[in-house]
């Protein structure tokens, strides 16, 4: 850090437009920007589309709670790096992240060959596979019964794709939502007749909201999915970080801790390892 060799005032100067967007740790003072006192450390701001229970979503205080944000934070203490996580719309989430407005994704984001072309992701941290929600009483036993009928998902996620490739892109029988939640309320509600989004959010709604008397139908035909953390491409220096930082908390135990916080049992062998 060779910024550190200047004085006072100018290298506070230098080390925030070192920094770019980044925000300090703590308030640059003078004094703490002075040549003996470390460097101010970068913070990673990492997007996220809260409202993905159990993955990311916002408490009662409106903080950013989750399975990914526990496993980011966790990954970040292990790889010596500070993030903060700030809400992002799915809808603009990628593009946040090419334009640099962040610096990391965590948000269920499923790796696909699509998204590799404009992103980097981490290994993969989580296995996941498209679930249909149905009314309690549906007829629904399989994903090829909903060619006919009104479909819920949520705009531009794997859901989304594999209901758009059974029904069709132009099919007006597909309703797409901001968010996963207003899809399920509009299941709710009966505008749509049913609902293919991630199985552990499915299960998640389904299970915290029996009033609305859901169940869920699983098909073989889905493929399987795995969520990877996002930096935007090119960025080897961070993902490098990241991907240390998961590989120790696999190792330690802290991911199988986290995982069965969020979901009761220790993670398939599999799943927490490839
Ligand atoms: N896994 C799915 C995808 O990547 C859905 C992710 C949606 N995540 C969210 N936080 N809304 O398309």
């Amino acid at each position: 850090r060779r910024f550190l060799q200047t004085s006072g005032l100018m290298a506070a100067a230098v080390l925030l437009a070192a920094c770019g967007k980044k925000e300090a740790a703590a308030p640059m003072d003078a004094a703490s920007a002075s040549a003996s006192a470390p460097a101010a450390a970068v913070v990673y701001t990492v997007g996220t589309d809260a409202a993905y229970a159990p993955f990311e979503s916002q408490n009662e205080k409106g903080e950013i709670v989750g399975f990914d944000i526990d496993v980011v934070s966790a990954a970040a203490k292990k790889a010596g790096i500070e993030v903060k996580f700030v809400n992002t719309p799915w809808e603009g989430i990628f593009n946040a992240l090419g334009q640099g407005d962040r610096d990391l994704l965590v948000s269920a984001i499923t790796i696909t060959d699509e998204r590799k072309q404009t992103m980097d992701f981490s290994s993969p941290y989580f296995d996941a596979q498209q679930l249909i929600a149905v009314k309690d009483d549906s007829k629904v036993g399989k994903f090829d019964d909903l060619k006919k009928l009104k479909v819920g998902v949520q705009t531009g996620t794997t859901g989304d794709e594999v209901v758009t490739k059974l029904i069709g892109k132009t099919s007006t029988a597909i309703k797409r939502f901001e968010s996963t939640p207003l899809a399920l309320k509009e299941l709710e509600s009966g505008g749509v007749d049913a609902v293919v989004a991630d199985n552990g959010v499915v299960i998640h709604y389904v299970t915290n909201n029996t009033g609305a008397k859901f169940k869920t139908v699983a098909d073989t035909s889905f493929t399987p999915e795995q969520y990877g953390i996002a930096v935007k491409k090119g960025n080897t220096e961070l993902l490098e970080k990241i991907n240390k930082g998961l590989a120790d908390i696999k190792a330690d135990g802290t991911y199988a801790q986290i995982y069965s916080k969020y979901f009761g049992a220790a993670p398939a062998a599999p799943a927490a390892s490839n």
